[in-house]
């Protein structure tokens, strides 16, 4: 199985790790498939990501694509966060080994997840 660099670039020095204290949303995913976590924070303002950062218990690809997501969301509006796919974080990495595209699909859920608790908190 051969990952891209960009993969191991964010598996080796993962951007917006932590946890954000009092976030405006929380989006917490399991994959079903393995047994790993994400939790994924974001904060916002003026209707756009201010903030984000994971924490992951996962495999590469997992930690990976949860670095990707949060440089793909920071700064987006909602709506447009909303949009970021499960395949827009793969193709952002280079692409993930066939066998671990399922991989990707932690963050894009957690991502929605997290917007989703936002409105939800601020109905
Ligand atoms: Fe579990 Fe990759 S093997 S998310």
């Amino acid at each position: 199985m051969q990952y891209s660099n960009k993969v191991i670039g964010h598996f080796k020095n993962p951007h917006n790790m932590g946890a954000i204290e009092n976030p405006d949303g929380l989006g917490q995913v399991g994959n079903p498939v393995c047994g790993d976590m994400m939790k994924l924070y974001i904060k916002v303002k003026d209707n756009k990501i201010e903030n984000i950062k994971f924490q992951t218990l996962g495999c590469a690809a997992a930690i990976a694509t949860s670095s990707m997501i949060t440089d793909l969301a920071k700064g987006k509006t909602l709506e447009q966060a909303e949009k970021i796919s499960r395949s827009d974080v793969s193709d952002a990495l280079g692409k993930l080994p066939p066998i671990k595209e399922h991989c990707s699909n932690l963050a894009a859920d957690a991502l929605h997840r997290a917007i989703q608790d936002y409105k939800k908190r601020n109905k």
